[in-house]
């Protein structure tokens, strides 16, 4: 899909399709339009309220006299007040999953006016460049199509500079938004399609043409390197697991950020074994490798000047004969004892050998992303991720970039009291707490693999699959965080370019 930056006034924009953002409750004239014989059609809409500009709300029209468009399609933007790059991502998403049901040569988006200019264009173009891949990778027929082109109209009254600003822009956002289809592709691809070892594979090509250092260790490494937790785990499967480190070193002596990623290709609980409807989604239990490999090619992609390594625990959670029983005591990284209680608690076993192995390594921040407890989808739904930490500046600083992307997240207590839940008669710790705020509890175990090193712990059970499908949505795999983690990441550059500047 080639994408460009136009500038251009809308009527003589020759696209097939032209995308048109309609603010709800707007007296204005939608931005682009004023003058336009579009203005008085979108003026009859919304006054007839056959528009109303409900965010994702979409409505094509065709043959639109005096416009060199073909067709236009009018997407709702929702209240002008609330407009940030959450709801840039959803309209792109919502109007390029309609698109893309077809071939569409070429597909022009006026960019509607905002504060975070930046921000909304990027957000915009990645949901769109999102909307045109869907979940039916098995499909016979494919039933989504990239565009031929896609191009982002500004306004004639931008200045050089600004204009100069959004094809960076452009650029980032088609980085980031490939690279969420690509954690969302491996998040849908079947389990039996994605074993860890061959998902391993999938990784290091990925890593390889992005320019990211790669190291697969297979399972005699991994029991050399004493990793009892993902051995435990694994032991239940008939094949073997995987660790895969990351190295994207290009930010001379610079601090480094380390990513960790929960990668089960397949929780099946294990012997303390799931019901059938909960065990439906469990492909998707690997999206914190998924994530963190994709932020990490991103940020690869686009050239920015950081140090980051990934770590991702890849295994499946199995009922073979050899599996976990519940009582058995794994011996971890860090040589702690643990006695597992509950085999499907099994994200925690191999996250504690990823963080121990990880801390070992000096990086100056560490923060995990995992599909880790149903609890915490209890807690906080469906689109809302539990954010853990043992550091306040650090923290803060996450919040603050989720806020900017629009995917949400929620700070959950990490009180000393939850921990005397893990303590076990037999062993150093014990792999379940009690009955209630089991997200909390799952966190309190990570904390005791991660010594004092700033850490915070994502738990995505929820933001990482969609039930159903929307306009503003697909089912299946989101790759939540993915933009979350790129913006943090350029955010810490922005504040050390600043440093250097005073
Ligand atoms: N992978 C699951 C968590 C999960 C649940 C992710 C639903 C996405 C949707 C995890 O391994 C798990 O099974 N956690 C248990 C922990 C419990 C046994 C302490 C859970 O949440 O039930
Ligand atoms: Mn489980
Ligand atoms: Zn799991």
């Amino acid at each position: 899909m080639n994408i460009a930056l136009v500038r251009q006034p809308i009527v003589e924009v020759q696209a097939k399709w032209l995308v048109v953002g309609i603010f709800e409750d707007d007296a204005e004239p939608a931005d682009g339009l004023q003058g336009s014989p579009l203005e008085e059609t979108v003026r009859r809409l919304t006054s007839d309220k056959e528009v109303t500009g409900s965010l994702g709300e979409l409505t094509p029209l065709y043959e639109v006299a005096g416009l060199a468009a073909a067709a236009v399609l009018l997407v709702g933007l929702g209240p002008r007040s609330r407009f940030d790059s959450g709801a840039a991502f959803s309209a792109g998403f919502a109007l390029s999953k309609r698109l893309a049901g077809k071939r569409r040569e070429s597909v022009a988006i006026v960019l509607p006016r905002a504060e975070e200019a930046q921000d909304v264009a990027s957000a915009l173009i990645e949901g769109t460049i999102v909307g045109t891949r869907g979940p039916g990778l098995r499909k016979t027929e494919p039933n989504r199509h990239a565009f031929g082109s896609l191009s982002l109209i500004v306004g004639r009254s931008q200045t050089d500079d600004q204009v100069r600003a959004f094809e960076r822009t452009l650029v980032r956002a088609e980085v980031v938004g490939h690279a969420i289809n690509l954690a969302r592709d491996l998040v849908n691809t079947p389990a039996a399609e994605k074993s860890p070892v061959r998902l391993a594979e999938r990784i290091s090509l990925v890593a390889h043409d992005a320019g990211i250092s790669v190291d697969v260790w297979d399972e005699a490494r991994i029991r050399q390197e004493r990793f009892g937790g993902l051995l435990g785990v694994a032991a239940g499967s008939d094949e073997p697991p995987s660790f895969v480190i990351l190295d994207y070193q290009h930010g001379g002596d610079s601090p480094t950020l380390a990513l960790v990623g929960k990668g089960v290709t397949f929780d099946s609980g294990g012997l303390s074994l799931k019901p059938s409807a909960s065990m439906e989604d469990m492909k998707s239990d690997m999206t914190g490798a998924a994530v963190v490999l994709a932020a990490i090619q991103a940020v690869a992609r686009l050239g920015l000047p950081v140090n980051i390594t990934g770590y991702l625990a890849l295994t499946e959670n199995m009922t073979g004969g050899k599996a976990m029983k519940l009582g058995d005591v794994l011996t971890m990284r860090n040589g702690k004892t643990v006695e597992v209680l509950n085999t499907d608690a099994e994200g925690r076993l191999i996250l504690a050998d990823a963080l121990s192995f990880c801390v070992e390594r000096r990086p100056r921040r560490v923060l995990d992303l995992a599909t880790l407890t149903g609890a915490c989808i209890v807690a906080l739904g469906m689109k809302i991720a539990g954010l853990f930490g043992n550091d306040e500046s650090f923290c803060q600083e996450v919040q603050r970039a989720s806020r900017r992307t629009g995917e949400r997240v929620w700070r959950l207590p990490m009180d000393d009291d939850f921990k005397e839940q893990l303590k076990s008669q037999v062993a150093d710790w014990k792999n379940v707490g009690g009955k209630w705020g089991g997200a909390v509890t799952a966190a309190k175990f990570l904390e005791q693999f991660v010594g004092s090193t700033p850490w915070i712990h994502l738990d995505i059970a929820g933001p990482s699959w969609a039930d159903s499908d929307s306009t503003t949505r697909d089912a299946g795999a989101t790759g939540c965080f993915v933009r979350t983690l790129v913006a943090f990441v350029e955010q810490g550059v922005e504040s050390t370019g600043r440093d250097q500047l005073r």
